[in-house]
């Protein structure tokens, strides 16, 4: 039966994609551990940990999965995808260039996910002030003609990531 203390277990899958070396991992690093590694290499494969979300009061749950933003250290694509709930789509935003894929990331994800997948556009590293190559309007705008959530993140700072992945739990919850 029914008891206060009793928590549901909720789990959802999210995905982090995006360019190589935009800093998915190391968002998930410092979301996860609280760490930031400065020399950070590729990832290879895919890696995924189960971190807790707070919401509401409520434990929830988010299995969140990170792979190569490079085509030739990426795991099957499909697998990947298969039962995302959630994604953070990441450009760095000292890099234009990582900020033109966005397109094909999200028509990557329309691909392969097989269920409204909730989705936030991600710019990371606005630590990097004086190097920056992509305006917060010009990523404001990109996620509201696509239907997107919109975040600035720094991975090294801190500034924001925890927002970043509560904003879509919340919605998914
Ligand atoms: P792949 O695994 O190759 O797809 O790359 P990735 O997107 O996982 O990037 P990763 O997290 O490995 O970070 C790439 C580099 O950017 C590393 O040197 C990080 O230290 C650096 N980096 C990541 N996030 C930030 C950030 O917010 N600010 C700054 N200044 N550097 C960052
Ligand atoms: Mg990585």
């Amino acid at each position: 039966f029914y008891t206060e203390e009793q928590t549901e277990d909720y789990l959802f899958k999210i995905v982090l994609i995006g360019d190589s070396a935009v800093g998915k991992s190391n968002l998930l690093a410092r979301f996860a551990r609280d760490e930031f590694y400065p020399n950070s290499k590729s990832t290879i494969g895919v890696e995924f940990q189960t971190q807790k979300i707070d919401i509401k009061g409520k434990e929830v749950k988010a299995q969140i999965w990170d792979t190569a933003g490079q085509e030739r250290f990426r795991a099957v694509t499909s697998a990947y995808y298969r039962g995302a709930v959630g994604a953070l789509v990441v450009y760095d935003v000292s890099r234009r260039q990582t900020f033109d894929s966005i397109g094909r990331w999200l028509n990557e994800l329309q691909t392969y996910s097989d269920m409204n997948v909730v989705t936030i556009l991600v710019g990371n590293k606005s630590d990097l002030k004086d190097a920056r190559e992509v305006t917060t309007a010009e990523g404001k705008s990109l996620a509201e003609a696509q239907g997107l959530f919109f975040i600035e993140t720094s991975a090294l700072d801190s500034s924001n990531v925890a927002a970043a992945f509560q904003t879509v739990v919340k919605e998914i919850y």
